[in-house]
């Protein structure tokens, strides 16, 4: 962990309390922290440092740590690899999805988090524009890979033909990114551990449809942008799986009730103000379906429209 995070978290236990974190250091190299521990000044509750990742999780959420299937299995691993990094690997198949929802990031010296942030793609992307970047995952396999990249600058991977057989890919990078002001965490992006207005940008891309509780997110996302010169760049599907959320939850696609509409409809209510999720109000300044792939096989793909709506204060 990059010592200059330290100031940018808090305890995800004590999120009202803007509790500030100690940081103590076993083993570090320059000015990364491979072993150590932060420790709340308010509730006492430690959270380590290994081999680099610092690990940010509430208590329960510590399951999702020792998952081996979901997002933390290899095959996933391959899937999105391939999916963020298609476009620089120059696979003909590959779509600009990340050139697209990176388009619309504004050079300022604010910070910039990236929620869900899977291999980091979005994240080396923001750090053209901004100070400092976190990209935040609950999937230790993803953000392994995401540090790795950092340090490394290049990718390495075995890509999933089928089964068990792979054909490796690599590439050097060399895309203008700032990788010493950006680093990766395992956090939750339903206790977001971060003191309120830490960031004038966060993007929240094809991670509302995966979270239990996605009203609960937004008002993460609320409490952690700042209040005025900020931008949140929002993207999702909306395609609603009882497998990751429950109906009763779900923030459109229902067949009665206030959420009887489509995602974007909903999305712009709620950025006007509705319910006070966001407030101050969200201005909506950019629209746009961006078309997204994921890679599992060679004969398995998912095509995605992802429904970007950016809104500003
Ligand atoms: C559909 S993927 C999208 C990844 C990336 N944002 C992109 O668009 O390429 C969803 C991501 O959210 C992560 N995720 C799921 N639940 C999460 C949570 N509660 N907190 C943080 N990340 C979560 C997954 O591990 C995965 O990386």
């Amino acid at each position: 962990m990059k010592k200059w995070l330290q100031e940018k978290l808090s305890c995800p236990e004590c999120l009202h309390q803007e509790s500030r974190l100690e940081l103590e250091i076993q083993t570090e190299q320059a000015d990364d922290v491979i072993e150590g521990q932060l420790t709340c000044t308010i509730c006492g509750r430690g959270y380590p440092i290994h081999k680099g990742i610092a690990i940010l999780l509430p208590e329960k959420s510590l399951p999702i740590l020792t998952e081996s299937k979901g997002y933390n299995s290899n095959g996933m691993l391959s899937s999105y690899l391939w999916s963020h990094y298609c476009d620089l690997l120059h696979d003909p198949d590959a779509t600009d999805a990340y050139k697209v929802w990176s388009s619309c990031f504004r050079n300022t010296d604010g910070c910039a988090l990236d929620i869900g942030c899977s291999v980091g793609r979005l994240s080396f992307e923001l750090t053209r524009t901004h100070a400092n970047v976190i990209g935040m995952d609950t999937s230790i396999s993803f953000i392994r890979k995401a540090r790795e990249l950092m340090n490394q600058k290049q990718l390495q991977f075995d890509m999933i033909i089928e089964g068990q057989i792979t054909e490796k890919q690599s590439i050097v990078f060399d895309n203008g990114w700032n990788y010493g002001n950006v680093d990766f965490i395992v956090a939750d992006a339903l206790a977001l551990p971060f003191p309120q207005n830490t960031f004038s940008t966060v993007a929240s891309v094809n991670i509302l449809e995966k979270v239990p509780d996605p009203i609960k997110h937004l008002v993460g996302v609320n409490r952690v942008l700042d209040d005025q010169n900020a931008m949140f760049v929002f993207s999702d599907p909306f395609s609603w799986d009882e497998a990751f959320v429950d109906p009763e939850h779900w923030l459109s696609g229902q067949t009665e009730g206030r959420y009887a509409c489509r995602g974007l409809e909903t999305m712009g209510r709620l950025f006007a103000g509705e319910d006070g999720i966001f407030d101050p109000p969200l201005k909506v300044t950019a629209k746009q379906d961006v078309s997204w792939k994921i890679r599992k096989t060679e004969n398995l793909w998912e095509h995605i429209h992802s429904q970007m709506m950016i809104g500003e204060r």
